[in-house]
C-alpha cells in the first residue's frame, strides 16, 4: 500500500494520471540513499496500483535531478559495504528495472537540472519532454570518473554513437533544445507550456486501450536484443497473450466500427473503447 507521506517524494494523482515527484529541491532532488529506498516501495506499489494508467516522473522545484546524491550516496558510503550494497541494489531496482519494464507508460518532465544518475531515470521512462531552458549534463568525467551505473548503458541506448561520445568524453551541459536534437527526449517547449504538453500527451495515452500499451512498450524493450527467429515466436505467442487479456475485445470493435459501420478511421483517430 502507498504511504501518505514520503520524506523524498510526492506523489499527486489526477483522474489515472500519476505524478511521482523527487521532492529534496534544497538539494536538486539529489538520489540519496533515502530517496531510493522510498522510490523503490512507491514503484512496486504503482505498477499495481489500478488508479494508475500513466505515470509521469518530474522533479520539485528547478530541477529534475542533479544526479546520485555526491555526499549521501557516495560519501557517506565509503568503507559501509552492506549499506552500499543495499542502497545500490534499491536504485537499481527502481531507476532501471521496474522502471524499464514498468507495465504502463511513463513519462519523464525535465523541468530542469538533470544531471549523472538522472540519465538511467529520464532514458527508463518511455517518454521524455524537456523544457528548453532545462540543464543537462554528465558531469562525471569533470569530477574524474566515467558515468557509472546505467548511465552509460541508458546513454547507448538512448543516443547516437557521436552524441554520446561527445557527452559523455566533454561533460559539457547542454538545453533542453539539444537534447531534444540528439533525440534523449522527444521534445522541448518553454517551460511555460511544460505541464500542459506534459499532461496532453498523458491524456492521449489514456484514451487509448491499457491492455494494447502495456503489450506495445514491453514487445519493443523485449524484442530489440532478441535475434529474428526469437522475435517472431515471441511476438505470436504475446500476441495471442494479448487478445487473453483484452475484455474490452477492442480490437474486433474497431474492426466493426470500421469495415461495418465505417465510422472510424484508425490511422487517423484515437481508440474509442467506449462505443
Ligand atoms: N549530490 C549531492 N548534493 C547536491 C548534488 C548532488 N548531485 N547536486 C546539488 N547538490 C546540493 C549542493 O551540494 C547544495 O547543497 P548545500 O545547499 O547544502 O550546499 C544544493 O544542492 C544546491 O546546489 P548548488 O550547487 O548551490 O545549486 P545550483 O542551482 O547553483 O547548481 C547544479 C545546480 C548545477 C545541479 C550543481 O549543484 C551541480 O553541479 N551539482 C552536481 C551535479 C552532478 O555532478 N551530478 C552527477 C552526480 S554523479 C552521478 O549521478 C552518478
Amino acid at each position: 500500500m502507498l504511504k501518505d507521506h514520503y520524506e523524498n517524494v510526492r506523489i499527486e494523482r489526477d483522474g489515472g494520471l500519476t505524478w511521482v515527484i523527487l521532492n529534496r529541491p534544497e538539494k536538486r532532488n539529489a538520489l540519496s540513499p533515502a530517496l531510493h529506498y522510498e522510490m523503490a516501495e512507491i514503484i512496486d506499489e504503482l505498477e499495481v496500483d489500478p488508479e494508475t494508467q500513466v505515470m509521469v516522473l518530474t522533479g520539485a522545484g528547478d530541477s529534475f535531478s542533479a544526479g546520485f546524491d555526491l555526499r549521501e550516496y557516495f560519501r557517506n558510503l565509503e568503507g559501509k559495504p552492506i549499506e552500499k550494497a543495499r542502497a545500490k541494489r534499491a536504485a537499481h531496482h527502481w531507476t532501471w528495472e521496474r522502471l524499464y519494464y514498468f507495465p504502463k507508460p511513463t513519462i519523464a518532465m525535465v523541468n530542469g537540472h538533470c544531471f549523472g544518475g538522472a540519465f538511467q531515470v529520464l532514458v527508463a521512462c518511455d517518454l521524455a519532454i524537456a523544457a528548453d531552458e532545462a540543464a543537462f549534463g554528465l558531469s562525471e568525467i569533470n569530477w574524474g570518473v566515467y558515468p557509472g551505473g546505467m548511465v552509460t548503458k541508458a546513454v547507448a541506448e538512448a543516443v547516437s554513437y557521436r552524441d554520446a561520445m561527445y557527452i559523455i568524453l566533454t561533460g559539457r551541459p547542454f538545453d533542453g533544445r539539444e537534447a531534444a536534437r540528439m533525440r534523449l527526449v522527444n521534445f522541448s517547449v518553454p517551460r511555460a507550456q511544460l505541464r500542459e504538453e506534459t499532461v496532453s500527451l498523458a491524456n492521449e495515452l489514456m484514451s487509448k486501450l491499457p491492455v494494447a500499451l502495456s503489450a506495445a512498450k514491453e514487445a519493443y524493450k523485449a524484442v530489440k536484443h532478441m535475434d529474428f527467429h526469437q522475435a517472431f515466436e515471441y511476438m505470436t505467442a504475446k500476441t495471442i497473450a494479448t487478445s487473453a487479456l483484452d475484455v474490452d475485445k477492442g480490437r474486433t470493435k474497431a474492426l466493426g466500427q470500421f469495415l461495418d459501420d465505417k465510422s472510424y478511421r484508425p490511422g487517423l483517430q484515437g481508440f474509442r473503447v467506449e462505443d
